[in-house]
C-alpha cells in the first residue's frame, strides 16, 4: 500500500520535473527566436518612406515598386507611411522617422515649397534624405543627397513635339488649334514641368490656342469635372491635354457623354501622360491618340542608390528614370501583357 502510494507520488513528481523543463526549454526557444529576429532586424537598414497619397493608378505602382525594393531578403527594414495628400502628413511622417532615427528617409514631396525646416531638421540628426519621384524648391541642395525621378519638363516637350508632327501629318498644321489642359496637383514637379516643357513648344505656335488650364488634382473624379465645365464653355475644342491617365480617363467620360468624339477616328485628340495597362489599352484602339510614359518602378533605381551610399561612392544629384512614348503605332500585345500596372 505504502509502496504504491510513494510510486504514485515519484510519478506526479517525474510529470512535474518534465513539464517544468518543458517549459523551460519552450521559453528558451521563444527567447531565442526573438532575439535572433531583433538582432536581424538591427542588422537590416532601416528606411522611413512618405508617400504622398494614393490618387492615380500610377502612385498605386509607385507604392508597390518601393514595397517590393524594401524587403526583409534585401535586408531592409521598411517603415511606411501614406500621406493622403496633405504636405502636413508628410512633415509628420518625417518628423517621425527622425525621432525613430532611421537609416535613410525616401520620400514623394507632394508640392515643390515648404521643406526647408524639416529636411535641416534631417540633416541635424545625421539621416540622409532621398527624393523620390518628385523634386523639392530649396535653396541648400545640400539639405537632400539625390532624388530619383522623371523629367518632367521633357516629357511636357515629348506631348508638344507629338502634337506638332501630328497636325503636319493631318495637313492642318497652319490652322487654329484650340487646346485645353487638365493640370494636375498645383505646386507638384508633375504639374510644373509638364507644363513648361508643354508651353515651350506651344509658344512657337501662334495658332495654339490655350482655351484654359485647370486643375484636376490627378484624379479621375476631377477630370471628369473639369472636362465638363470645359465643354460647356468651349464648343470647339480640338485638343485635350491632360496631365496624367486618371484624368484622361474622366476627361473620356465626360467628352462621350456630350455627344463629342475622341481620338484617331474623332473629333478631340487626346494627350495623356503616365502609360498605365487600362490607358495602354485606350492608346491601342485609338481611343487615347498619345501617351507620354512616366515611369514608376523607382523602388530598383532607389536600392541602386543606397548601395552606392553604403559603400561611401559619391551619388548624383539627379537620377532620371527611363520614358517612352506611345502611340496605336507602337503598343504591341507584348508590351501590354508585360505591363502589370
Ligand atoms: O508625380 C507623378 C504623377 O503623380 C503621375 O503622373 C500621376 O499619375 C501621379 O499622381
Amino acid at each position: 500500500m505504502f509502496w504504491k502510494r510513494s510510486y504514485g507520488l515519484i510519478m506526479v513528481g517525474l510529470l512535474l520535473v518534465m513539464m517544468i523543463a518543458l517549459l523551460l526549454s519552450g521559453s528558451r526557444l521563444f527567447t531565442d527566436i526573438e532575439e535572433e529576429a531583433h538582432i536581424e532586424e538591427e542588422d537590416r537598414i532601416v528606411v522611413g518612406v512618405s508617400q504622398l497619397g494614393s490618387e492615380s493608378g500610377w502612385r498605386t505602382a509607385n507604392t508597390e515598386s518601393v514595397q517590393n525594393a524594401f524587403t526583409q531578403q534585401n535586408g531592409y527594414f521598411l517603415i511606411y507611411n501614406n500621406a493622403r495628400q496633405k504636405q502636413e502628413n508628410q512633415l509628420k511622417a518625417i518628423r517621425s522617422f527622425i525621432s525613430q532615427r532611421v537609416d535613410y528617409i525616401i520620400f514623394s514631396p507632394v508640392v515643390e515649397t515648404g521643406w526647408e525646416t524639416v529636411l535641416q531638421e534631417a540633416k541635424q540628426a545625421g539621416i540622409p534624405v532621398i527624393l523620390m519621384d518628385r523634386n523639392v524648391d530649396v535653396e541648400d541642395e545640400s539639405l537632400y543627397v539625390t532624388c530619383v525621378g522623371s523629367d518632367f519638363e521633357k516629357e511636357g516637350e515629348k506631348a508638344g513635339h507629338w502634337l506638332e508632327r501630328e497636325l503636319v501629318q493631318r495637313g492642318v498644321s497652319g490652322q487654329s488649334v484650340n487646346i485645353v489642359i487638365l493640370t494636375g496637383t498645383e505646386g507638384s514637379s508633375s504639374q510644373i514641368g509638364r507644363s513648361a516643357g508643354f508651353a515651350t513648344v506651344a509658344e512657337k505656335h501662334n495658332n495654339w490656342n490655350i482655351l484654359e488650364e485647370k486643375c484636376a488634382e490627378f484624379t479621375s473624379t476631377k477630370g471628369k469635372e473639369v472636362m465638363k465645365t470645359f465643354l460647356k464653355r468651349y464648343p470647339d475644342i480640338n485638343v485635350v491635354v491632360s496631365q496624367n491617365d486618371d484624368m484622361t480617363f474622366g476627361a473620356i467620360e465626360a467628352i462621350k457623354e456630350s455627344g463629342r468624339t475622341v481620338g484617331v477616328d474623332g473629333d478631340i485628340i487626346i494627350l495623356s501622360f503616365d502609360a498605365v495597362r487600362g490607358a495602354l489599352d485606350m492608346v491601342a484602339d485609338g481611343t487615347i491618340n498619345v501617351d507620354i510614359e512616366c515611369n514608376p518602378n523607382q523602388g530598383e533605381y532607389l536600392l541602386r542608390v543606397i548601395d552606392m551610399l553604403e559603400a561611401d561612392e559619391t551619388v548624383e544629384k539627379m537620377y532620371y528614370v527611363e520614358e517612352d512614348i506611345f502611340t496605336i503605332e507602337n503598343v504591341t500585345e507584348e508590351l501590354l501583357q508585360e505591363r502589370t500596372y
